[in-house]
């Protein structure tokens, strides 16, 4: 049996990291297009730099913790004898904190940075701006390693082959507008059990077989304590 898991913001809001789409359209003050776009780090690299430093900063908080939906996930990997693959639209590194082995981040990790000239990632804690010395001492500007709109998401290929394949797939805290994620429950085969896992009803919840309301890090451990008593 195989599982795919994919999840969004809404699974890392019990732990303090605020969602993208709230009631504004705002995210941390800024409209999306002034942060994360091609386009935004072209022509103010300084306010994208800040943007994505004040979130890499947020990883190394101490009060900032895996919830209990993250390590409800964890458990579930550590105790299923299948395939399981957790694919997730969040940047940040709680799946990991909570022990979570098998993690896709298709949208980038707030803690790589890029060189632009290689392509080559590296695992970068601290801030980051057009000074930053580059690792390899190439003469090349770095950039976080975070998927932008208009940008291609990463692992896609992996993630098409695990989904045409997946006996249960579910998808929490997402909100099923940015594709190619929204699109993901529809490569499930049929047969596949699809559960989506959120505060409220999505665009997407009739292409699930049951939407479970409420915050995840409740939902989901009793899910999971269904699956593995
Ligand atoms: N439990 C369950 N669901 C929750 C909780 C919670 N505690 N808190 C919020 N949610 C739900 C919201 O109802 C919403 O549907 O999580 C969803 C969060 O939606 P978004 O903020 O749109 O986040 P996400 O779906 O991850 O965004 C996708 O868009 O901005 C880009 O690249 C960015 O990866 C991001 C992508």
């Amino acid at each position: 049996m195989n599982i795919v898991v994919l999840t969004g913001a809404g699974i890392s809001a019990e732990s303090g990291i605020k969602t993208f789409r709230d009631e504004n359209g705002l995210w941390e003050g800024h409209r999306v297009e002034e942060v994360a776009t091609p386009e935004a780090f072209a022509s103010n690299s300084k306010l994208v730099y800040d943007f994505y430093n004040l979130r890499r900063a947020q990883l190394l908080d101490p009060k900032l913790k895996p919830n209990d939906g993250h390590l409800a996930l964890a458990r579930l990997e550590a105790a299923f004898p299948g395939s399981f693959t957790l694919v997730t639209q969040n940047v940040d590194n709680l799946h990991e904190r909570a022990g979570c082995k098998n993690v896709l981040h298709m949208h980038g990790e707030l803690q790589k940075i890029r060189c632009l000239q290689s392509g080559e990632c590296y695992q970068w804690t601290e801030e980051l701006n057009e000074k930053t010395p580059h690792p390899k001492g190439l003469n090349s500007p770095l950039r976080p390693d975070i998927v932008w709109f208009g940008e291609i998401p990463k692992h896609l290929d992996q993630i098409e082959q695990d989904l045409l394949k997946a006996d249960l797939f579910i998808c929490a805290g997402t909100s099923g507008v940015v594709y190619p994620a929204a699109g993901f429950v529809q490569l499930t085969p049929r047969g596949c059990k699809k559960i989506e896992f959120n505060l409220e009803e999505t665009p997407i919840s009739r292409l699930f077989d049951e939407t479970v309301l409420g915050e995840t890090g409740k939902t989901l451990p009793d899910f999971v304590d269904s699956l593995i008593p």
